[in-house]
């Protein structure tokens, strides 16, 4: 069953992740169909923009937590980070629409979007260390170039939690709409607008506007801590904590 859906307006590619009852959490089942709606829409010279979504009440869980404890030899290779390289490589807008929380990847991937809307349910987190984990998808380069080193460290060190509005004084999104409804159509009016626009320019802009040798650089960089803390025991004590709904114990998860 595939738990993620494409769709196709002219020249707009709605992805939306439709996986609720497990708040959207994202499998490597999941990662493989992002990539490849992306790898598509890239291919497409007739697709101009890419819209991101998610059916249910929540944006995105972040990976699946149950995932975590795989075994993933070849780490790089593994399909959250072959998603993450293709949201780094893809050249054309991406817009998000995003209603209810957004955790870890839900978040992050934000990052990599052009322009983003969220509904007045929206908040964000990056939990990363609570897990025993740090930051991906080169977020360590890119939330404190959106909202400052302070607000950084709150959201990655404390994994504290931004709601809506916070999320756009700190220009985390572009604008917050006051239902999922509204969210929909007004993030569905600005990416026709996008596709409407002379395609080259669109994308020497977007290519501007991004340094992606920097971004694949810290992926790089991230990605081998990230994969050293996998399988460290203090973060398999906070995703076997998680999954068996109980607080953690870090005290004798020493590294
Ligand atoms: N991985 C696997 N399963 C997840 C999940 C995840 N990241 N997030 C939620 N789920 C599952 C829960 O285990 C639960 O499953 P069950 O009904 O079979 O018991 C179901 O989704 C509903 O989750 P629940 O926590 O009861 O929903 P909520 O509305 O109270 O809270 C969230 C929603 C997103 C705030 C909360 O689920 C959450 O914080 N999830 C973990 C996020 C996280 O740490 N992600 C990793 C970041 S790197």
């Amino acid at each position: 069953m595939t738990e993620v859906l494409v769709l196709r307006t002219g020249g707009v590619v709605e992805v939306r992740l439709d996986r609720a009852a497990k708040k959207n959490a994202l499998t490597g089942a999941m990662y493989r169909a992002l990539t490849e709606a992306l790898t598509a829409a890239e291919a497409d010279d007739d697709v101009r923009v890419v819209l991101l979504g998610a059916t249910g009440e929540t944006f995105c869980a972040g990976n699946d937590i149950a995932d975590f404890l795989e075994p993933r030899p070849d780490f790089a290779e593994s399909p959250p980070q072959k998603f993450i390289a293709a949201l780094v490589q893809f050249s054309k807008p991406l817009v998000a629409a995003v209603h209810g929380a957004a955790v870890g990847i839900g978040t992050t991937m934000l990052l990599h979007c052009d322009l983003v809307y969220a509904s007045a349910t929206a908040r964000f987190r990056t939990p990363f260390v609570s897990l025993g984990l740090v930051p991906e998808a080169a977020s360590s380069l890119l939330l404190p170039a959106r909202v400052g080193h302070a607000v950084a460290a709150e959201m990655l060190l404390l994994g504290a939690w931004i709601d809506a509005g916070r999320a756009e004084r700190l220009g985390l999104v572009n604008a917050v709409l006051p239902s999922a409804a509204e969210l929909a159509t007004f993030a569905r009016e600005r990416a026709a607008e996008i596709a409407a626009n002379p395609p080259g320019a669109v994308r020497m802009t977007k290519a501007l506007l991004r340094d992606r040798d920097a971004l694949r650089a810290r992926v790089g960089e991230e990605g081998r801590r990230f994969a050293e803390c996998l399988v460290s025991p203090e973060a398999r004590e906070a995703f076997t904590a998680f999954l068996e709904r109980r607080p953690p114990d870090f005290t004798k998860a020493a590294r």
